[in-house]
């Protein structure tokens, strides 16, 4: 018989898993405390933006194998559980806040039949899974966890759950590793790699990959600031080391930074976990890949002040972007709103536009101004900042653009525009890590 399956946490982790192992033939059910969220999604209504998510909720729905319930009691009759809550950054610390994956565990137990496995595949800190585990079977001995983390890009969400790179599952025996393979046997026939490991080594290698990647983004930011300090290039010199394999050329973008829901809160959780278990040696340098990502956000204000003058008071500028990545409406801790916001404190009058984040931006940032239209948001504008590499940016006309700015300047924090287009069409363009060109 099919399993069947619960998704505890409908954010853009959870319906879009939910939505996935539908896809793939499972009865599964959606569960949230946010009843207006379960009454949108079973209406179709997707919440937040992911490309291709809103199509396929639809024809899932349709399916009949898809529902969602505001009500935790509709996980009874599930077989496998996954627990794809939230676990923001807390107040007043770097550790992960705990309490929707607390939560959800102590409201499912009791309500679970035996025998059934709850999945956890929220982002924690490790040991969160033992515990949990403990939890589960203090209330029902006859119930099992494993973690089996997420991988999933935002702005390719579907795509990385329907064809994950690998897969990571952590057991405590043998039966709850076969019964992942039966969920993931369409992923498993496709040859994604599948990695068993125990509980905290599950944990772990979520907290290294998001590790590794923010490293790897700092690293080449760090050599922007010193192409600057020398009058490199760091788009020529991320071009050359990305050819050796060992390196590789993705996420090697110089820029504004990460930002979002998961890497600066993960390595800050990391770090805070590895200090209570007196490894914070180890990741130490973590601290100094958070700031040079903070840094990066200054850097580029103190390139619109040289380019302006340092009092930016009454300056008029335009942001392109507010999404922390393109192909999202998502700006938790965005680095283009963050800059956007510094800007507006300095006295400048800023005007925000992007494609599908004006909402949620509007929801977080009040206080700044945004603009339905590109033309709109650079009318008059002193200089342009593009913050979030969005296609429709990179496909601007800026000879048909220069008219309508009172400075033709543009800073590129993502270093995604073509430069010798904007120059060729009289435009000053400024960008991170390269030199002025005129
Ligand atoms: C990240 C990881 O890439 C996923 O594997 C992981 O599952 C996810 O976090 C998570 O923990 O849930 P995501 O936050 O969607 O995914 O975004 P990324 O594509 O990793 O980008 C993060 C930030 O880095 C963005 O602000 C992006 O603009 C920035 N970035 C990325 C750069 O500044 N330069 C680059 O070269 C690449």
């Amino acid at each position: 018989m099919t399993l069947k399956i619960s998704v505890i946490g409908t954010g853009y982790l959870g319906v879009t898993h939910a939505a996935c192992m539908s896809s793939m033939g499972f009865q599964v059910v959606g569960i949230d405390i946010d009843a207006s969220k379960i009454s949108a999604l079973s209406a179709g209504e997707l919440p937040f933006y992911e490309p291709g998510l809103q199509e396929l909720l639809v024809a899932e729905l349709a399916s009949g194998r898809l529902t969602f319930s505001d009500s935790i009691t509709s996980a009874a009759s599930a077989d496998v559980h996954f627990v794809c809550v939230g676990t923001p950054q807390r107040a007043g610390s770097l550790a992960a806040d705990l309490s929707y994956v607390d939560s959800a565990i102590e409201n499912l137990a009791p309500v679970i039949k035996s025998g059934s496995l709850v999945v956890g595949k929220s982002t924690v800190p490790v040991g969160t899974a033992e515990r949990l585990l403990a939890r589960l079977q203090h209330v029902n001995p006859l119930l099992d966890l494993a973690w089996n983390p997420e991988f999933l890009r935002e702005g390719f969400a579907v795509e990385d759950t329907l064809h994950p790179n690998r897969l990571v599952v952590g057991v405590t025996n043998d039966d709850a590793e076969a019964i992942l393979k039966e969920v993931y046997a369409q992923n498993l026939a496709e040859d994604v790699p599948w990695i068993r490991a125990d509980l905290p080594t599950a944990e772990l290698v979520k907290g290294a990959a998001n590790s590794f990647l923010a490293t790897k983004i700092s690293f080449i930011n760090a050599m922007a600031e010193v192409c600057e300090a020398a009058g490199g290039d760091v788009t020529v010199l991320a071009k050359a080391i990305g050819y050796d394999p060992r390196i590789g050329s993705r996420f090697l973008q110089a820029g504004i930074g990460f930002g979002g829901g998961c890497l600066p809160k993960d390595i800050r959780s990391f770090m805070a976990r590895a200090q209570e278990l007196g490894a914070d040696q180890s990741l130490e340098f973590l601290r100094e890949i958070d700031a040079i990502n903070l840094r990066a956000r200054t850097r580029v204000i103190d390139l619109v002040r040289a380019e302006l003058e340092e009092n930016l008071i009454g300056y008029k500028i335009a942001i392109l972007g507010a999404a922390f990545k393109p192909d999202s409406d998502d700006v938790r801790d965005s680095p283009a709103l963050d800059i956007a916001s510094q800007l507006q404190a300095a006295g400048a009058a800023v005007t925000v536009h992007d494609p599908k984040a004006l909402k949620s931006a509007q929801l977080r940032f009040p206080v700044l101004n945004y603009a339905e239209s590109i033309e709109e948001c650079i009318a008059e504008a002193d200089l342009i900042l593009h913050l979030t590499e969005w296609k429709i940016y990179r496909e601007l006309d800026p000879v048909k653009l220069i008219g309508l700015v009172k400075r033709p300047i543009i800073i590129d924090g993502r270093n995604a525009l073509d430069r010798d287009l904007w120059i060729s069409a009289g435009w000053k363009f400024r960008a991170l890590g390269r030199k002025a060109i005129n």
